[in-house]
């Protein structure tokens, strides 16, 4: 019997903190007016001093357990999309599984940049698609204001931080992700790009002294791509899915800037009424800005049982992927006490259990020595 994916939870997170364009105007030689008739952009979330990619997946995450009515310890893989991941190694993914208790989960990060959501739900989708798993947590997570030059006015104002996540379930009803197109052009590599910190150019004095590990981009040459490739994709997924655009409720694009999302609105001879907007208040967070929208979307009841909607992003690489789902499934009336029951004893025992392992580590670490100690950095050797 032919297995479907469905979207039966979604969550998303976002930090407090609030950062307008006259905030920024104190910061950079900018103005909320040049912003946001650029951009489409007023203020976006920043993360705070005790928030990160993980903290955020893992809220977001929390929160698409409780719209699907499940515990943790039914996930059966997680993958967080994201460009700026809690460390470089280990994934985030794994901190994610630790924190929810997921103890039957595999975890990897998956780097596709703005596209990084819509390649996640390609993968998790097959996944579950192929029969072999029934659980899979897709998440895309950012914390870019930790790689903005903040003295870089052309990339400061455009990016902020969040996450959002979907539980996809197997089943064999026909419906969920019905169809998924991913492309990626290496050779626009350098327009959009992180130079260092990795192992072409490995951090040193010079790579910090040149903020060679912020953002650096060549605004007019994504935004060309951006409206090159938008129209095309979602015309080929939903032909793929052997639909019309017509039959299209809502497109969810990534909310990079209100410029590109109109355009492609006319390019595709559409009304602007059929693509989603919140870049207003969050700006671009790259992989979590199609989640985060989805979320909202759902909450203003622009996306309801049995709409079909395309997902769509664009970004460095340069990559671009888009989606085609059926939305049909809603929000369970009232969730079910066992559960909501269930997933609190795990989040609980996940700390305690979290705590114990790293108890047991330290304690054979003392017996058959360690060199790492808790923090992640390698000791020094001793005089
Ligand atoms: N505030 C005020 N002026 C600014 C500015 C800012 N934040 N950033 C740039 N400028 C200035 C430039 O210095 C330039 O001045 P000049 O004419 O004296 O040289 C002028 O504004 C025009 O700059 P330009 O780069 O041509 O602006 P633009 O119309 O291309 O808009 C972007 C810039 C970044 C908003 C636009 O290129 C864009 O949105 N690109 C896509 C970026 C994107 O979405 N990236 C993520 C994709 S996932």
């Amino acid at each position: 019997m032919e297995r479907y994916a469905h979207i039966t939870g979604w969550g998303m997170a976002v930090p407090e903190k609030v950062l307008t364009n006259d905030d920024l105007a104190r910061m950079v030689d900018t103005s909320d007016n040049w912003i946001r008739t650029r951009t489409g952009i007023r203020e976006r979330r920043i993360a705070g001093p005790r928030d990160s990619t993980a903290s955020l997946s893992v809220e977001a995450a929390q929160n698409a357990l409780e719209v699907a009515d499940i515990a943790p310890d039914d996930v059966d893989l997680i993958i967080v999309a994201t460009s700026t991941p809690e460390h470089l190694m280990p994934a985030t993914a794994s901190l994610v599984q630790d924190a929810l208790g997921a103890t039957k989960a595999g975890g990897f990060d998956l780097l596709a940049a703005c596209s990084g959501f819509v390649y996640a739900l390609t993968v998790g989708a097959q996944v579950i698609r192929s029969g072999a798993m029934q659980n899979v947590l897709v998440i895309g997570a950012e914390t870019l204001s930790r790689v903005v030059n903040w003295n870089d006015r052309g990339t400061c104002i455009l990016f902020g931080d969040g996450a959002g996540a979907f539980l996809l379930q197997g089943s064999g009803v026909p419906g969920g992700v019905l169809s998924t197109l991913l492309r990626s052009d290496g050779s626009g590599a350098s327009s959009l790009i992180i130079p260092a910190g990795g192992s072409r150019m490995p951090a040193s004095f010079n790579t910090v002294r040149e903020h060679l590990h912020a953002i650096q981009m060549d605004g007019k040459e994504v935004y060309r791509f951006a409206t090159r490739v938008m129209a095309a994709a979602t015309r080929e997924v939903v032909q793929k899915a052997g639909l019309r655009l017509d039959d299209v409720r809502l497109i969810v694009p990534h909310q990079a800037n209100r410029r590109i999302i109109e355009s492609a609105a006319r390019s595709l001879e559409l009304p602007q009424e059929k693509f989603f907007m919140n870049l207003e208040r969050y700006g671009n967070t790259s992989a979590a800005s199609i989640p985060i929208a989805c979320c909202e979307a759902v909450e203003q009841g622009r996306l309801r049982s049995n709409d079909h909607a395309v997902l769509i992003g664009f970004g460095a690489g340069l990559t671009w992927g888009a989606a085609l789902v059926k939305w049909d499934v809603t929000v369970k009336p009232e969730v079910s006490r066992w559960n909501q029951l269930r997933r609190r004893a795990v989040y609980g025992l996940a700390k305690v259990r979290s705590s114990l392992r790293r108890g047991v580590r330290r304690v054979e670490g003392v017996i058959y020595g360690s060199d790492v100690p808790e923090n992640g950095h390698k000791t020094p050797p001793r005089k």
